[in-house]
């Protein structure tokens, strides 16, 4: 059965509802209606509040959707405290940090990303001017680096103190079998030694929006998988995986394991799900269990055949609906909707087990 018809996602969505999968935080979001469109509706990762807020704020008083939503993530890439995220995000193998974005605008079904750009804070601007300013979709490496610096982007170093001593303790833990080693008195920054006990973070900003007129938007910027090889490229800037815009249907985005979001065109499938009757939270689920179903590889399944990684969906349609959903439970996303910001619980497919595997 292809699951993209609408016969399959109807059935899909009956069983899943008769085997009790749909948890009641699947329930609710799936109600998640704005009354009328009267303001703007804006969603966003968890790390994204400061985001909608901002994006609807501008967008109220009149701004284009796309202005809104880069204005809402420039916060968060311009934040050194946040390490998932431009300025602050934690680098690739080699300790340089490298960021990936890509903008989507609705109205004119335009988009630019860049890729593994480097010393510039705030990639989703750069993109927005590939987007604007040339013939491309995509810039990336050294070139995006000298489209930033032909546009007028200041460079900075983006590795902070924070960032570097968690990539140090990385270095110096990840393997026995090399020449890096651990002080003997170890360093009291227990921040950074949380982080590091994570053996990966993919952690990025997407933000959603739709204005009054129904007209959409969407950016998603990250710094990528923590301590990858160096020009590992993610979803979030790949126009279909890490954000997809349709102005007819809706906006979509992602975070989590960029792998498995790239190889089943994550944004875009949630796209189609909404295009073929499924509410945005409904779609997010579907494209989940598509995630979990194309996920082969023995070296990425718990014990249980579950996957060992997490993927978040985020997705608003036309009209103001809105939800998002993720492989585990508790994950929350951001909204702005009926005047009121806020953290909503995502939908899931499967609860997080109490304990470590
Ligand atoms: N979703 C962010 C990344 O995989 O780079």
């Amino acid at each position: 059965m292809d699951d993209l018809s609408r016969r399959g996602f109807l059935q899909s969505a009956a069983a899943v509802a008769a085997a009790g999968v749909l948890t009641p935080s699947v329930s609710s979001a799936s109600t998640n209606r704005s009354a009328s469109l009267s303001g703007p509706v804006v969603v966003s990762s968890a790390n994204g509040l400061r985001a909608t807020e901002k994006a609807a704020s501008m967008i109220r008083d009149g701004a284009d959707t796309l202005d809104a939503v880069i204005a809402g993530v420039n916060i968060v890439e311009e934040d050194p405290e946040d390490n998932s995220v431009g300025y602050g995000g934690l680098p690739n193998e080699d300790g340089v940090v490298e960021l990936d974005s890509c903008v989507m605008h609705g109205p004119t079904c335009r988009a630019g990303a860049v890729a593994a750009l480097r010393n510039i804070k705030t990639p989703s601007s750069v993109a927005k001017i590939v987007m604007e300013r040339t013939d491309h979709v995509m810039i990336v490496g050294e070139g995006a680096l000298r489209f930033a610096r032909a546009h007028g982007f200041e460079e900075v170093n983006l590795l902070t103190d924070k960032a570097r001593k968690i990539w140090l303790k990385w270095k110096e833990k990840h393997s026995d079998r090399d020449d890096w080693i651990p002080p003997e008195v170890p360093d009291d920054d227990t921040q950074s030694s949380a982080l590091v006990d994570l053996p990966f973070s993919y952690g990025t900003i997407n933000c959603c929006a739709v204005s009054p007129a129904g007209d959409l938007s969407g950016v998603t910027t990250t710094s990528g998988l923590s301590f990858k090889i160096p020009g590992r490229v993610g979803d979030s800037p790949i126009i279909g995986a890490g954000l997809y815009v349709d102005n007819t249907v809706g906006a979509a985005g992602s975070t989590g394991r960029g792998e498995a979001v790239i190889r089943t065109c994550g944004s875009h499938t949630v796209i189609e799900g909404m295009r073929h009757g499924l509410s945005p939270v409904e779609a997010c689920l579907s494209a989940l269990r598509r995630i979990v179903k194309t996920t082969t590889e023995k070296r990425l399944h718990r014990k249980d055949g579950r996957p060992k990684f997490d993927v978040k969906f985020y997705a608003v349609a036309r009209d103001g609906r809105h939800g998002a959903a993720a492989i585990w439970s508790g994950a929350e996303y951001a909204v702005y909707s009926d005047g009121q910001n806020r953290l909503e619980p995502c939908a899931y497919l499967y609860e997080k087990p109490e304990e470590k595997e």
